[in-house]
């Protein structure tokens, strides 16, 4: 393991809970497999944006707001999602995280950090494949699971259309707020 790894995984187990720290492996784990897949996507840059995905989901509402507040970091609907949604944060903070405390430079291993959880327009191969596998890790169904799985290997687009469907499904069942940001992804998405 590269030092890099080393280091996130030191991060990662002193600030995530212990459920959420198997939840990132276990999202890297699957998005490496899917991304084996696709010959122009590297296996171990589809691997940093995943385990590092959710490094800022522990940390609190508060801190979220204050973090985003301090680096003054550009968000759509800032104002909005602090006041509806403030989870949606850890996102973008989990993105700075990985570019100012890891170094990382690659813009699309922070782009997938920064849009996993609402997606955005015209998203790169390494964007869908961790949105997607951040989904399917959160599934119970061994055969549902194994069904996403290889739907991923063999149509990344379509998968991620299914998806997407699925997490906006999702909020208007439970009549959660519906991000601008997931309303703007999907309607790129069904215009191109
Ligand atoms: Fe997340
Ligand atoms: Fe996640």
């Amino acid at each position: 393991m590269n030092i890099i790894k080393q280091k996130i995984l030191v991060y990662l187990i002193k600030n995530l809970t212990h459920q959420r720290l198997q939840h990132s492996v276990q999202v890297a784990i699957l998005a490496e497999d899917i991304a084996y897949n696709y010959e122009k996507i590297d296996p171990n840059k589809v691997y940093l944006a995943a385990i590092l995905h959710d490094c800022a989901k522990c940390m609190s509402n508060t801190d979220l707001i204050s973090f985003v507040n301090r680096y003054n970091l550009q968000i759509f609907d800032k104002d909005i999602i602090i006041k509806h949604c403030p989870n949606l944060l850890h996102s973008f903070v989990g993105s700075s995280i990985a570019k100012v405390k890891f170094q990382i430079q690659d813009e699309d291993i922070l782009n997938a950090i920064q849009f996993h959880s609402q997606g955005r327009k015209d998203m790169s191969t390494c964007e869908k494949i961790i949105f997607i596998s951040d989904f399917i890790a959160h599934k119970k169904n061994k055969l549902e699971i194994l069904k996403l799985i290889n739907s991923a290997k063999d149509n990344l687009n379509l998968t991620f259309m299914n998806v997407l469907i699925s997490k906006i499904k999702y909020n208007l069942r439970r009549h959660f707020y519906l991000s601008n940001q997931i309303i703007d992804t999907w309607n790129w998405y069904i215009q191109n």
